[in-house]
This record gives structure tokens, sequence and C-alpha cells, in this order.
């Protein structure tokens, strides 16, 4: 296990001997003590990926070679899969089965834009005019990847391989509660073969190394996944040397039932759209709407699923819900689960539990009668923990999916075509599942709306956020 900093290929101390703890949630117990970078290792990793980005022999990669080292960290992280997906569950506390599909979804992230590298193109343009004018997209250079501690090596996979995919290099930030699979991912990039400084790893927390990065003028862009208040930080910092920015914040999805919805797989889909990984999610279907004349059932059912899944050993194959991240993420979850018993309905949950007397465990809760106004309807709470609302009609349901600062999700679940193709057309939101719920594909672009940010993560518009377009004139007159 790796707890140096990973710059310019060499495995480093930190320069002010920082490091910081990395603690497995499940059993509270010290999993790692870990480097933690300060201004001058930041300093030092973009200057690493400066180097490298403007160095001849990175110039001289083809894309065709920048895929087949792509191709090749996605085959030695499958052949690492089983022990990365174990040290995933320590340090995040999610079901092992969890981290295995995590651990598949980064493979084929990694496989899928090692695809895109060599089939990047511009366009020939018919100007009025004899001249021959072209574009072509070059890569925007020196990349800082900051990325929270949900799912720490699957979203530093949806930024680390289109950024390489296209020519840039990358300094990549963890978050400090769950860097240990980012390391791994750096040991990976190099044994595959990637140049000094194309990528770097450097733990840190926040205020500290994250801000650092962002502040830094050697940075050409900012991919950030993270909360909404530090978003906004994010995009004051950055603007000082005008660096471009992509976000991916919070959210507080509407999940949308109707009455002639199969009532089955809905409420199944309400189930893992807001338990699946603990809550701890930002597309969560956080906000279950229910039509009225299906709503005591629609809850009953929803109850009856949530009551058997007791929080477990993440280890257990049986668990369904893992411990939360952290002590501090516990913690907030809980003061939300105590402002919903103030404000509204508790019908399952709302308790915290330990496994073998340990770990920051929280039973799936699901609040009813929720309403405008309510903090447990506003504000995202990263945790198991639902508010079901209910309306009458389609306006209705739709202006309540509205009615929210975010825009990062919703789910509409409805046998009716046209209700369906109505209400995913007037919700605001990056992504709509109709009849499901929390289906991801390298290949389908995420991203959000509103305060849930801007710019995408997957599929080919990603490309976009790692590349500048350059247009080329050949004077012909
Ligand atoms: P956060 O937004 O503080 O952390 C995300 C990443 O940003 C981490 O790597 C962190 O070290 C870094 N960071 C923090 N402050 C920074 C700064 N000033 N400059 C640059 N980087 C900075 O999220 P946090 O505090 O861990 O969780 C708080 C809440 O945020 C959660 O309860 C949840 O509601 C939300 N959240 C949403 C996520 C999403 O995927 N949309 C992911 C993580 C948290
Ligand atoms: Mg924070």
């Amino acid at each position: 296990m790796q707890t140096r900093l990973f710059i310019g290929n060499e495995w480093r101390e930190a320069t002010s001997g920082a490091t910081l703890e990395v603690v497995n949630p499940a059993t509270e117990e010290l999993l790692a003590t870990v480097h933690a970078a300060g201004e001058a290792d930041v300093d030092a990793a973009v200057t690493a990926a400066r180097a490298c980005f403007e160095s001849d022999p990175w110039r001289a990669f083809s894309g065709r070679k920048r895929g087949a080292l792509l191709h090749r960290a996605a085959q030695l992280l499958h052949e690492r899969g089983d022990e990365l997906a174990e040290m995933e569950t320590r340090q995040n506390g999610k079901p092992l089965f969890e981290s295995k599909i995590d651990v598949a979804s980064t493979v084929e992230t990694l496989t899928y834009y090692a695809g895109w590298a060599d089939k990047l193109a511009g366009d020939v343009l018919p100007v009025d005019g004899p001249d021959f004018v072209f574009t072509q997209r070059e890569p925007i250079g020196v990349v800082g990847a900051i990325v929270p501690w949900n799912f720490p090596l699957n979203l530093a996979s949806w930024k680390v391989a289109p950024a390489l995919a296209v020519g840039c290099t990358v300094v990549l930030k963890p978050a400090p509660e769950t860097p240990l699979t980012a390391l791994a991912l750096a040991e990976i990039m190099l044994e595959a073969g990637f140049p000094p400084g194309a990528i770097n790893v450097i733990p840190g927390d926040g205020p500290t190394t994250g801000a650092a990065l962002v502040r830094h003028p050697g940075v050409d862009k900012i991919a950030f996944t993270g909360s909404t208040p530090v978003g906004r930080q994010v995009m004051r910092d950055a603007a000082g040397t005008l660096k471009r920015v992509t976000l991916e914040l919070g959210g507080k999805s509407p999940n949308i039932v109707f009455a002639d919805a199969d009532l089955k797989a809905a409420v199944r889909g309400a189930q893992t759209g807001i338990f699946y990984g603990k809550g701890e999610v930002c597309a969560a279907g956080s906000r279950l709407l229910v039509e009225r004349s299906v709503h005591d059932h629609v809850v009953e059912e929803l109850v009856a699923r949530a009551a058997k899944l007791a929080p477990g050993d993440p280890f257990d194959k049986d668990t369904r819900i893992g411990a939360l991240a952290s002590r501090r993420q516990f913690d907030k979850v809980m003061s939300y689960v105590e402002a919903g018993k103030r404000e509204a309905k508790l019908v399952t949950g709302g308790t915290a539990t330990k496994v073998n007397g340990k770990g920051y465990f929280v039973e799936a809760t699901v609040f009813d009668d929720a309403e405008p106004g309510m903090k447990i309807v506003e504000e995202e709470i990263f945790g198991p923990v639902l508010a079901v609302l209910t309306f009458d009609d389609v306006d209705e349901a739709v202006q309540l999916a509205n009615r929210t600062i975010y825009g990062l999700a919703a789910g509409v679940w409805t046998k009716d075509i046209k209700k369906a193709f109505t209400v995913a057309r007037a919700v605001r939101a990056g992504t709509v599942w109709v009849n499901s719920y929390n289906l991801y594909d390298s290949a389908a672009p995420f991203g959000g709306f509103k305060g849930s940010g801007f710019g995408r993560d997957l599929g080919r518009e990603a490309l976009d956020g790692y590349t500048d377009v350059k247009t080329v004139w050949v004077g012909l007159r």
C-alpha cells in the first residue's frame, strides 16, 4: 500500500512532513497514515505535470500510443480488482459488492477513453471564399482533478482517463478520507508506462492542498466533483488565473412515481435510488414524489423493504448498507435525521447503529409527509435518508421536481409513454432515468444543470472539457 505522494513517477514524502490519517469507518481503526501535500508539494506536482506536457516526448506521443497505455492501465487494474475493491471498502465503508462494481466501472472508463484517444478529429469549415479553414482539438494542458470520497477510484477515472486520452497531464487530489485507491491508481499508471509527470497524485485536504492546486498558475483546468459550496469557492479561486473549470456538484434529485407505473419496479428503484452507496451518491433519488392515489401503497412497500436493509459489515456478502464514510459525514447525516423528526413523519429507520460495537452506521431512513421548505427536502443530506412528498397531477409533479437549487438527476416511473417523455423533457436535470434509476455508462455524459454545476463527465462530451479548439486559416486568395 502506497502512503507517499506520487510526483514525476517517484514516491515522495511531503516536504513539510504533514500527514493525514485514513480511518476505516466501519471499524474506526486507523488504516494508514498518508503524506499530505503542502503548497511546495503542489508546486512540485504541477511543475512535473507542466514539464511533461511541454516535453518533446509527450508531444510526440500519438493518440494511439496514449490509448495503448490507457488500455494497459485498464488491464492492470482489472488484474488487481479484488485487492482494490477491498481497499475501497476499507477506506469508504461501502459494501464490498459495490466496490467491485466501482472497480469494474473504472476498468470500463479507462477502456472507453483509450478508444477515444486516437479518434478526436476537427472539421473543415465551409467559409465564404477560397480559404481553407479547419479546426483541431488541442489538449488544454495541466489538469487539476479534485475528487470526493464517495466513489474515490471511479470518480478519479472519470477525470484522469479523458484528460490523458486527449494529451493533457494531470495532478489528481483525492479526498483526505480516501486517498488509498488513488495512490494505487498511480502505481498502475506507472507500471502501464506513462512517462514522469503525466499523472501525479497528491493526497491532502481541501483548504491546503485543493486550494493551492486551484490557485496555481501552472494549472490550466480544474475538474472538480464535490459539494456545491466548495464548487463556488473553486470558481472564485480559479478566476484569478482564468482557469477553465468544470464542476460536478451536489443534488436533491426527484424520483417521481406515477400511479400508472409498474409499482413493484418503482419501489425497487426508489430503494436503490436512495440506499445504494448509503445515499452518499451525488445523484441519489433523495426526494421521492408519489402520486396521491398510490402513496400509501408505495410507502408501505418501501418501508417493508427498507426495514430489511439492516446496516452490516461491509465485507459480509449480504450487506446492502455499509458505514457512512466518516465520523464527520455521520454527524451531518444524524443532524438531518433529527431535523426530519421535528419536521416530518418518520416511518422507518432514524437510528444510528454500530456493527460489532463500532462504526458510523445509520439505518435506512424514510420520512413521509415531507413538504417544500423543510430542511430534509431542500438540502443535500448525502446519507440513507429519504423524504417522501405527494402530488396530484403531472404539472404538480414537475413543479415539485424543479423546486430545488439543484439539477443533477431525476427518475420518472410510468407506463404512459407520453407522460414519461413530457416529464423527462420538463425536468431541469442533467440526467433523467425513465423506469430506472442510477444507471451509468462511460458512453453516457453525466453532470448538472443549475446548482449541480456545469460541464460533463463521461461520454464524448467529457473530451470537450479537456480540449481547446484551434481554428486554422490557410489563406488562398
Ligand atoms: P467537499 O466538497 O469539501 O470535498 C470534495 C473535494 O474537494 C475533496 O477532495 C476536498 O478535499 C476538496 N476541497 C474541499 N475544499 C476545497 C477547496 N477550498 N479548494 C479545493 N478543493 C477543496 O465535500 P465534503 O466536505 O467532503 O462533504 C460535504 C458535503 O458535500 C457532503 O455531505 C455532501 O453533501 C457533499 N458532497 C457531494 C459530493 C458529490 O459527488 N456531489 C461528493 C462529496 C460531498
Ligand atoms: Mg468540505
